[in-house]
């Protein structure tokens, strides 16, 4: 079959047409050889469970790289359905939590990573942290809650497309099994401004307070969530952003802020001030 017209430039590959119900994923020259082939098995996996994920129809060979070959959905991404219809941005954050809540009740499904060994594998690429900052963080993440949940890994608004069945999650290569707040907490990494107010690559177009509006109606949904793990808050944010900057967002500033907060109050992480909205006492 042949290649057909380019449908959409990510952030770690280009997605062609491919046939007439088909697309097919073409990672960048620089992306390891292995992560197609983990992709389609953990999109496949989710799959199982019953989430909404795209078919794997094949992992094919193209210019001698693997490539994956998926059923086409036809639709906006969430991200651009939000930046067509500012007003109801409020109302698609609360979609978006509702399919992550879907995700991390589906069960747990074989053949996908353990999230904190794959965070200290991604912890052990920082380049910008120190060795003894690397192997402290290793222990804070194996220290923690370890939970037992499907997570995607990289959930925002830009990895959800709306068909017309409803939502499909795509990009399933960073799924493990572990703690739901983990998810939430890269998610909320992921949507929140950064510290200089850059344009996000992920989610571009927006101004700052765009996506503190997404940010803040997405992470309420996770008040009960954010309240149970609120003790060990700071030390999931600081091991979810370390373990980002394996991932070259050029916001290692950022997101090593988070690591130097590690042992700092819950009240002063703004994701719980914004999830619960608890005022500051002083723990
Ligand atoms: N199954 C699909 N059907 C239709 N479009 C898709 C599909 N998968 C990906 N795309 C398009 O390609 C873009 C990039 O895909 P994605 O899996 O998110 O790659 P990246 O890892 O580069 O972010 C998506 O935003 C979407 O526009
Ligand atoms: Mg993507």
């Amino acid at each position: 079959m042949d290649v057909g017209e380019l449908v959409a430039v990510g952030r770690t590959s280009e997605v062609y047409a491919y046939g007439n119900d088909s697309v097919v994923k073409v990672p960048r020259p620089d992306v390891p050889e292995h992560w197609a082939h983990d992709e389609a098995q953990f999109t496949r996996a989710a799959r199982t469970c019953g989430v909404p994920a795209p078919e794997v129809v094949d992992v094919i060979e193209l210019d001698g790289r693997p490539a994956i070959v998926f059923e086409r959905i036809d639709g906006p991404s969430m991200w651009e359905r939000m930046l067509a219809h500012p007003a109801d941005i409020d109302q698609l954050a609360v979609q978006v939590a509702a399919v992550h809540r879907e995700i991390h009740a589906a069960g747990i499904p074989s053949g996908v990573p353990d999230l904190i060994e794959r965070m200290c594998m991604k912890i052990g690429e920082a380049r910008t942290l120190g060795d003894d900052a690397k192997d402290e963080a290793c222990t804070i993440a194996r220290a923690l809650p370890r939970g037992a949940a499907l997570l995607h890994g990289d959930l925002h608004p830009g990895n959800i497309l709306l068909s017309p069945n409803g939502p499909v999650v795509i990009d399933w290569f960073d799924a493990t099994i572990g703690h739901p707040i983990a998810d939430v907490v890269r998610s909320s990494i992921l949507i929140r401004p950064n510290a200089d107010a850059a344009d996000l690559p992920h989610l571009p177009d927006a101004e700052p307070g765009f996506l503190e509006h997404v940010h803040s109606s997405y992470v309420r949904q996770f008040d009960e969530l954010v309240a149970d793990t609120a003790d060990s808050l700071s030390q999931w944010e600081a091991v979810v952003a370390v373990s980002r900057i394996s991932e070259r967002s050029d916001d290692d500033a950022g997101l090593l802020e988070f690591w130097d907060a590690r042992n700092a109050p819950r009240s002063s992480s703004e994701l719980a001030l914004v999830a619960t909205q608890f005022a500051p006492s002083g723990d």
